[in-house]
């Protein structure tokens, strides 16, 4: 199907979608009871269709829904935003075409999409790259530091990134039992998402990869098609992955990051204030969602942990010996090396 014709049919069957959601039982939270699609009133004289993969009890979700409000808000109700949560506008390699092509306004992609069109967003995606949820958020968001690669994207692909949204750190989590070196995942299958630079990462660990979209990781953890995956303790208790793998090991092998992108003519389109307005609460978004993510954090593995998940620390010289030597693998050209210093410097 093409980009254009899923857009249109994804958000012609919305309902028949949010319907399917109801009674499905298992898996993530879908957010039934309001629909599964978007949920907040939208008064605006414009309102954007935003494209996000999590489920409306995710920080991602509560902090662009705020977004939208607040830029209704600033902007007097001229411009507002729709959040599409539960990949109900597609999975992020289909929004990633959909803003190219204007049929969504903005999506949440991770990192290792948009790798796929500038090898240099590469860079941030390196495991130990970030040593914190901080030293990242300075980095990518310092239009100094990123602006360049941010617009990018934009004669290539119409494609804009706006910023960025953490996704905390990332571990490997299984159904057999604790990780407590590469060792131990020798012969497991491990979903990753799909780039290059994920497989080798878990590669690098032990594991045999398998890349799938995110959406499909629960029917394919309850299944046996795959081992394990990896991710935020977040993404774990939302998805409702801690059902069918309960052993999360902190591996700790990556501070993730998330895009938010915009179809580049939408956004050069905007006036001088409502673009201001844009900037702006954007910058009150990615703040709020820093300050989500450490609470949300803390109530996942309290949530996990009371559903039974086993939680234990790893042998990290181990892992961390097992990854540096993609650092080097990976730093090519002038320009990666040179993103790979200030997210570096930014860390001290
Ligand atoms: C995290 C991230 C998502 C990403 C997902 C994945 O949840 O926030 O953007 O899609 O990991 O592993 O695919």
């Amino acid at each position: 199907m093409s980009p254009k014709t899923l857009a249109a049919s994804v958000v012609a069957g919305l309902s028949a979608l949010a319907l399917a959601a109801c009674s499905a039982g298992t898996g993530p939270a879908t957010g039934a009871g309001n629909g599964g699609g978007s949920t907040q009133a939208a008064a605006a004289e414009k309102t954007l269709r935003l494209s996000l993969n999590q489920t409306e009890q995710h920080p991602s979700y509560v902090a662009l829904k705020h977004f939208g409000e607040r830029l209704a808000k600033a902007t007097n109700g001229r411009l507002g935003i729709q959040v599409y949560p539960n990949e109900t506008l597609g999975a992020q390699a289909e929004a990633l075409q959909l803003v190219g092509d204007g049929s969504v306004d903005l999506a949440i992609v991770s990192g290792s999409q948009l790798e796929k069109l500038n090898q240099d967003f590469s860079v941030f995606n390196l495991p130990l790259v970030f040593d914190s949820v901080e030293s990242q958020m300075k980095v990518v968001n310092n239009l100094d530091v990123v602006g360049d690669l941010y617009t990018s994207l934009e004669s290539s692909n119409q494609i804009t990134v706006v910023g960025g949204f953490t996704q905390g750190t990332r571990s490997v989590y299984t159904s057999k039992g604790p990780v407590n070196t590469p060792a131990d995942l020798k012969g497991q299958k491990i979903r990753v998402q799909d780039s290059p630079l994920a497989i080798a990462m878990v590669e690098a660990m032990g594991a045999s990869a398998t890349p799938m979209a995110f959406g499909e990781v629960y029917t394919a953890l309850q299944s046996g098609v795959i081992d394990g995956a990896e991710n935020n303790e977040v993404s774990y208790v939302t998805q409702k992955h801690l059902e069918v793998a309960k052993f999360y090991s902190r591996t700790n092998h990556l501070v993730g990051l998330d895009y938010l992108i915009i179809n580049s003519p939408l956004l050069n389109g905007l006036s001088a204030e409502d673009r201001a307005a844009f900037d702006k609460e954007w910058a009150a978004t990615f703040a709020e969602h820093t300050q989500l993510w450490a609470a949300e954090t803390d109530k996942a593995v309290k949530t996990a942990e009371a559903a039974g998940a086993k939680f234990n620390e790893v042998d990290a010289d181990a892992f961390r010996k097992a990854l540096e030597p993609l650092t080097a693998q990976y730093l090519k050209t002038e320009g990666q090396k040179a993103l790979y210093d200030a997210a570096q410097s930014a860390s001290k």
